[in-house]
């Protein structure tokens, strides 16, 4: 890892999946500048007095992968955030409900009989963690914004922050039999997982060859079942915007007093 001063100095790069989730921290940002590296738009300016780099994973491992790559070797990025939205797995995460990430695995990666399931060949391993200290700021924030924005814009009744297992692959989950399929698959395998995405396992695996600490929150905009085609598409235009702005606020915010 670079020394404390190099920390302070780099920027913190704050990743969104699409452009909606982007949205909000966009309108935030001071002294924007683009530079297209890699076929993306990397937007580097200031939060709340921080050097940032803005950028969109685009959908998918690969391309979240690319991004993750050419934020640490281009844009000298030493810290990772990552904003977005997931279908909730387990039992009780419910649309309007946050997840903040301990750990990914990637649901679809299958190289048995020649190595367990789930497991990434010539790693030795399956799951891969989030820094602890980054996400406990993105749990505190999460929490804060949470209740704000549901006192303040009646938000979902109830929603609470979770932590836990997060899993990724190259699909969008749309059925209950399928997310029921998975879920049970993990956990039978030992993991209970939370949520599911498409592009989380890998900015961690690329975070952790780099050695580079990042940090995952997702909103949850379906259940993955038979009517997340439905509610992932109206959620993400009225509501993920909105949240990634509040909690990224306050996680800068907290950052700022370490
Ligand atoms: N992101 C948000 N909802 C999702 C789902 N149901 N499947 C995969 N990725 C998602």
């Amino acid at each position: 890892m670079p020394p404390t001063s190099d920390l302070a100095s780099s920027p913190i790069a704050i990743l969104s999946a699409l452009p909606q989730e982007q949205h909000g921290l966009m309108e935030l940002l001071q002294r924007p500048r683009k530079v297209t590296h890699a076929r993306r738009d990397f937007w580097l300016g200031e939060l709340h007095g921080q050097p940032v780099v803005l950028a969109l994973s685009k959908i998918g491992k690969v391309a979240a992968a690319t991004t993750t790559t050419a934020l640490i070797e281009r844009f000298g990025v030493r810290r990772i955030v990552f904003t977005g939205v997931a279908g909730g797995l387990g039992h009780g995460v419910k649309v309007g409900d946050v997840v903040v990430a301990t750990d990914f695995l990637q649901h679809d990666l299958d190289v048995s009989p020649l190595f367990p399931r789930y497991e990434v060949p010539l790693y030795g391993k399956t799951r891969f963690h989030c820094d602890a200290a980054l996400s406990a700021l993105l749990f505190e924030a999460s929490c804060a914004a949470l209740a704000h924005e549901n006192r303040v814009a009646h938000g979902f009744e109830g929603a609470c922050v979770h932590q836990g297992l997060i899993a990724s692959g190259d699909r969008f989950v749309s059925g209950a039999d399928e997310s029921n399929l998975l879920r049970d698959l993990m956990a039978s395998a030992g993991h209970e997982v939370l949520a599911v995405e498409m592009e989380g396992a890998a900015v961690a695996q690329v975070c952790m060859d780099y050695g580079v600490p990042f940090a995952v929150m997702r909103t949850v905009s379906d259940r993955a079942d038979d009517s997340a085609h439905v509610d992932f598409p109206a959620f993400v235009d009225a509501v993920a915007s909105r949240y990634a702005r509040a909690i990224i606020e306050r996680f800068l915010n907290l950052l700022s007093k370490k």
